[in-house]
């Protein structure tokens, strides 16, 4: 069952290429150069009505949410919010009739999940989900839904559906964007070629795992370590740190990288681990000053870039990990990769049961 892996997560790290492929079959013309969403209810006219868009979710799918806001955001300049479902509806969302909440939610079960869908629509929002399970109570409910084909999933600790929600939420700015006329026919084409090229990518990624091993029993020797990042690289912080904490136990915490130097530089010392997130060119020498300030404090620091930067990098950093190059707005899709098989290692290297993290259920369907 779990195909001559290990572990479920290594199974369903190694199904992303599929998964990807999945979400996107029959999802792009033929001329690829379009998104073709026919299950959507959601009218052109309702799309060129939106005004604001709120991606409500828990966890794992909280984190994809943070890259489907800067995809809409800079597919279609709409203005997009981002709430953690337990705390949507209680904080009164301004929703309106022009207002598109969108949840993501793997298992679809999600209590407070399922709990701000019924928040939205009772405001009068059209509320589309993304979910990877077809009947689910969230699908159901939800007025649309965009389906992620990434399979069923059984490690507790969520990889293949992060991905795929990833490759959802790009179809879906790029359908938008296509109704708004905010991307013209070769940007829209450009992108879709980028995202053809995503699985054979993933599996260089997973050609390294073998280096990625060696570093995650570095860290596992540590009781606190960084991520940092600016941008998607900063979301996809958000998403490493979440993982390992999950499966190894081990404490890190995501940081914008700028944000740093407003206190928690004080917890830079000799040895600590930093992961920077660097493979955002427009604020790449940005994220070096941050490098820099922390390897001044005695950090030990592991870049993810591309492989045109690595040279430049390795001036400043310790180490580094490749992803192949890709465009800007989809290089979460890749970098996380990697740090799936530094939780997974790190979590095998400590002993630990990577399949059924303590305390943590699969569906979490109590608020
Ligand atoms: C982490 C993880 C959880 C889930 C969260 C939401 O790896 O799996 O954080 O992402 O419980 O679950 P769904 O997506 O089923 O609503």
């Amino acid at each position: 069952e779990k195909g001559g892996y290990e572990h479920f997560m290594l199974k369903e790290i190694h199904e992303q290429p599929k998964a990807y492929r999945d979400t996107m079959r029959g999802r792009i013309n033929a001329e690829g150069n379009k998104v073709i969403l026919p299950e959507l209810n959601l009218t052109v006219e309702q799309i060129k009505n939106i005004r604001n868009v709120q991606i409500v979710a828990c966890g794992t799918a909280y984190n994809a949410g943070l890259v489907g806001r800067s995809l809409i955001e800079t597919l279609v300049r709409i203005p997009v919010e981002n709430d953690i479902a337990s705390e949507y509806r209680y904080r009164s969302p301004i929703v309106t009739p022009e207002t598109l909440v969108i949840v993501v939610s793997q298992s679809g079960e999600t209590a407070d999940t399922l709990a701000a869908l019924r928040e939205g629509q009772a405001n009068g929002a059209h509320v589309l989900a993304i979910t990877n399970v077809v009947g689910s109570s969230i699908a159901r409910e939800a007025n649309d839904v965009l389906v992620t084909l990434a399979g069923p999933e059984i490690a507790v600790a969520s990889t293949k559906a992060y991905t795929s929600q990833l490759i959802a939420f790009t179809l879906l700015g790029l359908y938008m964007a296509e109704v708004r006329g905010t991307q013209t026919e070769e940007q829209v084409s450009e992108i879709l070629t980028a995202m053809h090229a995503l699985p054979e990518q993933v599996e260089e990624i997973l050609a390294q795992k073998e280096a990625i091993k060696n570093y995650a029993e570095q860290i596992s020797k540590h009781k606190h370590l960084f991520f940092i990042g600016r941008g998607v690289d900063y979301a996809v912080a958000q998403e490493g740190s979440l993982k390992l904490k999950e499966i190894s136990y081990i404490h890190s915490e995501a940081y914008a990288a700028g944000e740093l130097k407003h206190g928690t530089l004080a917890l830079i010392e000799e040895g600590v681990p930093v992961i920077a997130l660097a493979t955002v060119e427009s604020v790449l020498e940005k994220t070096v000053s941050n490098i820099k300030e922390v390897k001044a404090r005695g950090a030990d620091v592991m870049a993810i870039t591309h492989e045109e930067h690595v040279t430049d990098l390795l001036r400043s950093v310790d180490q580094a990990f490749v992803i192949p190059k890709t465009l800007p707005l989809l290089t979460a899709t890749l970098s996380v990769v990697t740090l799936q098989l530094l939780a997974y290692y790190a979590s095998l290297a400590l002993g630990h049961d990577v399949d059924k993290p303590r305390n943590l259920a699969k569906s979490v369907t109590v608020e």
